[in-house]
């Protein structure tokens, strides 16, 4: 049952923050149920999942929480980043604005630092090259800058999604 899993070894989160509309829900869905919806509604509050995967023969339990971009529906308590946790912080490639907000989203982040493990700047949207706003260059060095991984990904076509969050995952141990 649901409960057993609490005292799960391998149990720790994972949280994707971003501006509104940058795919976080969408990179839950295409990772956890591979399902991706074009017309997606904005999150309200937080919405978590919990998959289970292998990693070197361990069956590991992720909890993912996928928050919302949109101020007026963020309800962030210090609950949400209790605990040893990795982040996936997310921008699109498309829109410049989106990337422009990573610093602000770093900067949530360090407030709770204490507790996060590994760090990877997410740029989504990959599949939208021919509206490309923001080079792979600049994603490449702010990471370097911050410290942190970096990939570009697309929920819509797949692209490095399991590799973005195995990435972070493994950085639990
Ligand atoms: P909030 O919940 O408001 O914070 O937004 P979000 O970051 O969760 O965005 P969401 O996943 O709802 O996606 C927003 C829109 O972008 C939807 O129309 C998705 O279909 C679209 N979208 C998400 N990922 C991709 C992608 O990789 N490529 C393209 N072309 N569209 C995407
Ligand atoms: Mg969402």
């Amino acid at each position: 049952s649901s409960s057993d899993d609490e005292g799960e070894e391998y149990l720790f989160k994972i949280v994707i923050i971003g501006d509104s509309a940058v795919g976080k829900s969408n990179l839950l869905s295409r990772y956890a149920r591979n399902e991706f919806n074009m017309h997606s509604k904005a999150t309200i509050g937080v919405e978590f999942q919990t998959q289970s995967l292998e990693i070197d023969g361990k069956e590991v339990k992720a909890q993912i929480w996928d928050t919302a971009g949109q101020e007026r529906f963020r309800a962030v308590t210090s609950a949400y980043y209790r605990g040893a946790f990795v982040a996936l912080v997310v921008y699109d490639i498309s829109r410049r604005s989106t990337f422009d907000s990573i610093p602000r989203w770093l900067d949530e982040l360090k407030t709770h630092s204490d507790t996060t493990v590994g760090r990877m700047l997410v740029g989504n949207k990959c599949d939208l090259e021919n509206i490309r706003d923001v080079s792979v260059e600049e994603g490449k060095s702010l990471a370097e800058e911050e410290g942190l991984f970096f990939m570009e990904t697309s929920a819509l076509d797949s692209t490095n999604v399991k590799k973005a969050f195995e990435i972070v995952i493994r950085e639990i141990y």
